[in-house]
């Protein structure tokens, strides 16, 4: 008897956890890209390596930039949620697009900070190479990363 009773139970919860999740997708996801300057952008205001560059565009790019690729988890709640709040934050610690509106002593922090988190494993975060394998930095990637932004600091 009681088992008869646990079945239907354990679906009404099933139901409404599904219900829920549906619910949850009309939930507005602030994925919005904005419009790009070039002439704004790091690779147009500082010198950088091609070496570089493709570091920044294979491993920062997604949450430092105007230009994010969005993944698709990021368009199924409540995952979504947390990847936008990601996003929103790192663009705000640090915008690779917008890299022109940065005061000069904005800009040598920002770099002395680019080495210090590569140096520390701090970043790229850890929840996204644990799934974006590729983004993954080599040694010798971050070890020319962070030349590059001593050479760059007088600028
Ligand atoms: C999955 C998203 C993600 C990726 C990928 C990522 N970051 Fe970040 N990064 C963040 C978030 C979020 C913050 C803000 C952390 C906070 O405010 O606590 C941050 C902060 C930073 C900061 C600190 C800025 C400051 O002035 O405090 C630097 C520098 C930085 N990231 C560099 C990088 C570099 C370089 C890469 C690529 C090698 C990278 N990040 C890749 C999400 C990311």
């Amino acid at each position: 008897m009681r088992k008869i009773l646990r079945v239907p139970l354990a679906r009404r919860i099933g139901l409404a956890a599904l219900v829920l999740l549906a619910a949850i997708q009309f939930i507005p996801v602030n994925r919005a890209n904005p419009a790009v300057d070039w002439s704004q952008s790091i690779y147009a205001t500082l010198p950088m390596p091609a070496e570089a560059k493709a570091v920044f565009e294979r491993s920062c790019k997604n949450c430092h930039s105007d230009e994010t690729s969005w993944p698709w988890y990021s368009y199924v709640a409540p995952v979504s949620w947390f990847v936008a709040r990601d996003v929103h934050q790192a663009r705000a610690a640090m915008n690779l697009s917008e890299w022109g509106g940065y005061s000069a002593n904005q800009k040598t922090d920002k770099l002395e900070e680019i080495c210090e988190q590569l140096t520390n494993g701090d970043m790229p975060d850890r929840k996204y190479t644990l799934i974006h394998w590729h983004a993954r930095l080599t040694a010798k990637e971050r070890d020319l990363v962070c030349q590059w932004t001593e050479d760059s600091r007088e600028y």
